[in-house]
């Protein structure tokens, strides 16, 4: 995985996640490359949005988004990108093919955010803007445990 990128302290616990998210796609990878049982890799993909990704998104969207505003390109292009994702977290069937495009897509959106639009983020944003992100998120941090089905390990 390349080295994070250097971000303002009041965004790294943000790009900590998403390096957790990359590490979500990894996992399925691997889990369609062993041939798991598709049924224990939603599992965890089922947990891991309800006890992390979920929030992520709601607090990229409440403290980060409008400080661009809702007009901006980006913006749009990452609120797309919540939409399809949250639906390929939530559809239930076509558990192969639904994985496989929630794994691709998934790492194409955390690169977009982290390369291109909190970039743009922390360039635009007031000191109190990000002040308060980093407040908040601080409250966010949820005790969600470990996962102890460790499909990815299996080989
Ligand atoms: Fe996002
Ligand atoms: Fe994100």
């Amino acid at each position: 995985m390349p080295k994070p990128i250097k971000r303002h302290i009041a965004l790294r616990p943000v790009s900590r996640e998403h390096h957790q998210g990359l590490l979500l796609s990894w996992k399925i990878r691997q889990g369609l490359k062993q041939k798991v049982e598709l049924k224990r890799i939603k599992k965890y993909t089922d947990w891991f949005w309800k006890n992390h990704l979920q929030q992520h998104f709601e607090f990229e969207e409440e403290y980060m988004f409008p400080i661009l505003g809702k007009e901006d390109k980006m913006i749009k292009r990452a609120m797309r990108e919540h939409a399809r994702l949250r639906r390929l977290f939530n559809t239930p069937g076509r558990l192969e093919a639904n994985l496989s495009l929630l794994e691709e897509e998934l790492v194409s959106h955390i690169r977009f955010e982290e390369r291109e639009l909190f970039e743009k983020i922390e360039k635009a944003a007031a000191e109190e803007q990000l002040a308060r992100i980093e407040k908040e998120h601080s409250h966010n941090d949820a005790e969600a445990g470990e996962w102890q089905d460790e499909f990815w390990n299996e080989n």
